[in-house]
């Protein structure tokens, strides 16, 4: 297993001396008095919109969970107050082969005594390209940027500047991001921001293939995540048939197959998700795991598109910094020669075998979704989620941090004890759930 927290002495194991290094307590159910994280949400109040935005808002979770984090290694992470947790979320994605990585961060420090943002990039940024150019299928050049609604708007863009056309498919309730052609919130969205997008079905051919018609020769691409992983919802992973048919209708009009990989890509396999569904897209949009948690995003294309990419003005402040940069490459290196990708689907099966049965043991129905590095868990017939959000609220206060409405994430460096923390704190948050169904 990549990266593991050393067994005896690493941060909330046993015989941690209350966590010299995390300045933290171990996951597990203890008091948890939340003064800090009290204190800060109440300074935010008045300095920050909202008190806090985003998909890192707490605020609409329920009150166990902090909205404030001070640190993390390997598997775990600890609140502003110091409380641990077995880190179930990776921080909604970036991390993959745990916190603190020691090659990733001292390739980040050895590149940050060097220099960061500077009048042009590193000469990590070539590294940086010719490696996910040798590592992923269909790629034949990379562009950089920073976050994932970077990556996956510079995709919509370079199809439109390749094919000079202009509507973009994607499938009703996926997430691409934050930017008003794609964020599930109007608030602030005008209707010109969404002018020139259709909808399909996730899984569904004939529903692509007729929104492909209703775009006619105006249709520039057909953007879709690897499998569907809409928040709130049971994970759904992608038909085959479906994967190669959108291969085909792009091939048959000439529009570019886009897949978003910003959620999965590098978590279920080293090169993109697609390739064990034997798919190849034109273009993908890349971004949390490929750092390990260290800002950064990227575009993988053709060559077809290759003048279509060179011809669009599309750059940022940050968006060369070295840093992230080095880091990547150290991510990717790390990935292949740990063999985190078995040992993320290792720890992910483990979790759901252990879950899957504690729920049984319980007599409660759930539905665990999606890849096991990925899963997700609802319980059967709880639409307005209150019953998940009661089983996430015990299972953080008992020092497993999931989340009630969003896929899971299991990095690469969860060791046999952190499954064992996490287990010991479902069975607690499943015996809730059943006393709150009653029997
Ligand atoms: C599938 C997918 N695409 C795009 C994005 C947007 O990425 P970012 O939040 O880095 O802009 C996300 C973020 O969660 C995502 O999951």
């Amino acid at each position: 297993m990549a990266h593991q927290a050393p067994a005896k002495a690493g941060p909330g194991s046993p015989g941690d001396s209350g966590g010299q290094e995390s300045g933290g307590r171990p996951p597990g159910p203890a008091p948890r008095p939340r003064a800090a994280d009290r204190a800060l949400r109440q300074r935010a109040a008045s300095v920050i919109p909202g008190g806090m935005y985003g998909h890192q808002s707490a605020g609409p979770l329920p009150p166990e969970y902090p909205q404030f984090m001070r640190n993390g290694r390997g598997a775990r992470v600890w609140d502003a107050d110091g409380n641990g947790y077995v880190d179930l979320m990776c921080s909604y994605g970036p991390v993959v082969l745990g916190h603190q990585h020691p090659k990733v961060e001292a390739a980040a420090r050895a590149q940050a005594e060097l220099g960061d943002c500077q009048n042009g990039p590193g000469p990590v940024m070539v590294e940086l390209a010719e490696l996910l150019v040798a590592t992923v299928r269909h790629a034949d050049w990379a562009m950089l940027a920073k976050n994932g609604t970077d990556a996956t708007t510079m995709c919509c863009t370079i199809a439109r500047a390749q094919t000079g056309r202009n509507r973009i498919l994607v499938a009703r309730g996926a997430y691409h991001g934050a930017a008003p052609w794609c964020t599930p919130r109007p608030a602030g969205v005008t209707a010109a921001d969404r002018a020139n997008l259709g909808h399909y079905e996730f899984n569904d051919l004939d529903s692509a293939r007729s929104a492909a018609g209703e775009a006619g020769d105006d249709l520039a691409a057909v953007l879709v995540s690897p499998f569907r992983h809409d928040a709130g919802y049971d994970q759904e992973l992608v038909d085959p048939a479906f994967a190669r048919g959108l291969r085909e209708l792009c091939d048959a009009t000439g529009a570019a197959l886009i897949l978003d990989d910003v959620r999965c890509g590098f978590r279920l396999h080293l090169g993109s998700s697609w390739e064990p569904v034997g798919v190849d897209p034109d273009l993908s949009a890349w971004s949390k795991a490929i750092a390990n948690g260290h800002p950064l995003a990227a575009v993988l294309g053709g060559d077809r598109f290759r003048d279509g990419a060179a011809s669009v003005f599309v750059t940022g402040s940050f968006w060369f910094s070295a840093v992230p940069m080095a880091a990547a490459i150290a991510t990717i290196t790390a990935l292949g020669e740990e063999g985190a990708l078995e040992a993320m689907e290792r720890a992910g099966t483990a979790l759901r075998d252990g879950i899957v049965a504690q729920a049984a043991a319980w007599g409660l129905e759930v539905n665990y979704t999606g890849p096991v590095q990925m899963p997700y868990l609802t319980f059967a017939g709880d639409r307005d989620h209150a019953l998940g959000s009661l089983f996430a609220a015990e299972a953080v206060r008992r020092g497993a941090y999931i989340h009630p409405r969003h896929n899971w994430f299991v990095s690469a460096a969860m060791t046999a004890e952190d499954i064992d923390l996490v287990l010991a704190a479902t069975d607690q948050a499943f015996a809730a759930v059943r006393e709150r169904l009653g029997g």
